[in-house]
């Protein structure tokens, strides 16, 4: 049985006050011994939120880290930089990384294995615009960008990792992937996977994410092949990514 895990993706919002406001709500909710949950915050609100979660089951993530160790390349956070400030996870190939800041799938995979080099857990963000869904290319897009991870880090470093399927036309557009849609490609993942390694593929947390709200995380959390959410709008609420976390 697979560790479910619901994460939230804060992505460029909030203040320095409203970070902690939320995190601090977002703890009220839990009791201890919860486990599974997870927030990814902008980089400037990873230290007061490691003082604040210390004692909590809120774990925290960043959005990004850098394709490289240390030096001359400004502008980027390293996965030394964040496992200082506690970071548990970094995401890595956000679809908004790949399309505005020209995250390639060779940087996606060299930011993966630096995060990991360093113990951070990497959360592998994969996902087709509605153009390549409707050209039939869903399963392709999906393959090459794993792929890529894959052959860079090879299959024995997805043990220690999470992959996010995030169809990019349901990303803050309200509109969210069928249960059975979403099945269909986390399974198609997994089998991948499987066809490399069957134990890393029965135990890898395939998270979905699109639009995820209290309404429709019943369904698709239920889904064989869906182990918990990746969730921007929702996690900016409290209330409603609790409600997510407590439909699992
Ligand atoms: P929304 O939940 O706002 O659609 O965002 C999803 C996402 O991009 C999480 O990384």
């Amino acid at each position: 049985m697979r560790q479910s895990l619901i994460m939230g993706n804060w992505k460029m919002n909030g203040s320095r006050e409203s970070a902690k406001s939320l995190a601090t709500a977002i703890m009220a909710g839990l009791k201890e011994g919860d486990t599974g949950i997870a927030a990814c915050v902008p980089y400037v609100y990873l230290a007061d939120l490691q003082e604040l979660t210390a004692n909590s089951p809120l774990a925290v993530g960043a959005q990004n880290v850098a394709d490289q160790e240390s030096g001359a390349y400004t502008g980027e956070i390293s996965s030394t930089m964040l496992k200082e400030l506690g970071c548990e996870y970094a995401l890595v190939g956000h679809s908004e990384r790949r399309s505005y800041y020209g995250d390639t799938d060779e940087s996606v995979a060299t930011r993966f294995c630096e995060a990991q080099k360093n113990g951070v857990t990497p959360v592998l963000c994969i996902g087709e615009t509605l153009e390549e869904r409707e050209a039939n290319k869903t399963f392709d897009v999906v393959n090459t960008q794993l792929d890529a991870v894959i052959e860079k880090a090879g299959i024995e470093a997805l043990k220690n990792s999470v992959i996010a399927y995030e169809p990019v036309w349901a990303i803050g557009t309200g509109v969210t992937a069928s249960d059975e849609q979403a099945q269909e490609v986390h399974k198609a993942i997994r089998e991948r996977i499987a066809a490399k390694d069957q134990t890393i593929a029965e135990s890898i947390q395939i998270l979905y994410g699109g639009s995820m709200k209290p309404a429709n995380a019943k369904g698709l959390l239920a889904m064989a092949d869906i182990d918990g959410g990746l969730i921007g709008g929702a996690s900016l609420d409290a209330e409603s990514f609790l409600a997510i976390y407590q439909s699992v």
